[in-house]
């Protein structure tokens, strides 16, 4: 027998701004939470043994950054948005554990329509 693939795949958003900048980021000082959420949710995976199975992957933006803090969790495409410690216990218990996609946190549809194919844009153009 091989080594099990992970069951999931978590990208949670550690991108940060410098105090000041425009644009919002999903880790800032305005939010001191947001600088703690990777930590906590790794060391929730690790606390229940799901590291390995879950694979939490600290990355850069997700381009949602208006709705941040936010991450992704794959297979699926599930992006949550607005996190903080106590969405990320409830997403454990529901979506990686049960099999259940918490709805009320996923991002709004207006803000996640449908991707648009790679073949689609390249082929546009011939
Ligand atoms: S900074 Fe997190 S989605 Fe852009």
């Amino acid at each position: 027998m091989g080594i099990p693939q992970p069951a999931f795949y978590i990208f949670k958003c550690e991108q940060s701004a410098p105090p000041g900048f425009p644009k919002p980021s999903c880790v800032n000082s305005q939010n001191p939470e947001s600088v703690e959420l990777f930590q906590y949710l790794a060391q929730k995976l690790m606390e229940k043994g799901l590291i390995g199975t879950v694979q939490p992957v600290r990355t850069g933006c997700l381009n949602r950054c208006q709705l941040g803090p936010v991450m992704l969790v794959e297979p699926g495409h599930y992006m949550y948005v607005g996190l903080n410690k106590e969405k990320i216990d409830k997403i454990i218990e529901e979506h990686i554990i049960r099999g259940n996609p918490v709805e009320e946190y996923l991002i709004p549809q207006e803000y996640w329509d449908e991707p648009i194919l790679p073949k689609d844009i390249v082929n546009s153009g011939e």
